[in-house]
């Protein structure tokens, strides 16, 4: 899809807060510094406009954006970012179990683990939650640039096994550098939301 316009439609902690303009929706997960931000510019054609890491750990919303009045791209806060409290993490929690398991408008959630090394802990709760819900996934692995091309394939394994990923789960391999990746990712979300 060729994006021109994006609106930051609005920050929402409660289910009331959320859009009710009944656009499909897609969400944006994983740990802190993982690349969500690179990845939702990359595919809006945007150089800056989710702000990358200024404050790792700081956005407790859920950041809903308004793509060409068609679909939402929801920016999940990261997780496992050290210095937040338990209070904080409590809270996270019960944001994000909430709007998985209640919001009827979405279509997927694109998870996002760092392409060169093994899938953490938390990224693995986090997949398995979403397992439990049956949403469409999409795994991608960021910063692939950093990985030579002979080990791609591998990383990809590496990801499908760490994470127990189900059959119908995708892996796609990107990187906000060169770009790689970047049709695959569209294409699934053009897939799930039918837009
Ligand atoms: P938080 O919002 O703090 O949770 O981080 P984030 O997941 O939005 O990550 P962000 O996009 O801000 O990127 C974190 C760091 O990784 C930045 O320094 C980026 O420049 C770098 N980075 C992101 N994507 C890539 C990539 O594909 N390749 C390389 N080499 N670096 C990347
Ligand atoms: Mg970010």
């Amino acid at each position: 899809m060729q994006v021109n316009n994006v609106n930051l439609r609005i920050s929402a902690v409660r289910p009331d807060q959320y859009p009710k303009d009944g656009f499909p929706e897609v969400a944006f997960a994983g740990r802190s510094n993982v690349g969500k931000s690179s990845l939702t510019n990359v595919l809006i054609n945007r150089r800056n406009y989710a702000r990358t890491s200024s404050q790792p750990g700081k956005t407790q919303t859920l950041n809903f954006y308004d793509i060409e009045s068609k679909l939402f791209f929801v920016d999940v806060p990261g997780y496992g970012y050290a210095k937040v409290s338990q209070k904080e993490r409590e809270k996270w929690a019960r944001m994000i179990e909430t709007y998985f398991s209640e919001r009827q408008p979405l279509r997927g959630v694109v998870t996002l683990v760092d392409a060169r090394h093994e899938p953490t802990k938390l990224d693995k709760q986090m997949v398995d939650f979403l397992h439990y819900y049956d949403l469409p996934l999409l795994v991608v692995g960021t910063k692939v640039d950093k990985v030579p091309k002979s080990r791609r394939n591998r990383c990809v394994s590496q990801i499908r096994k760490g994470l127990a990923l189900r059959q119908a789960d995708q892996v796609v391999l990107f990187s906000a550098v060169d770009k790689t990746g970047k049709d695959d990712v569209w294409a699934w979300i053009e897939k799930q939301t039918g837009v």
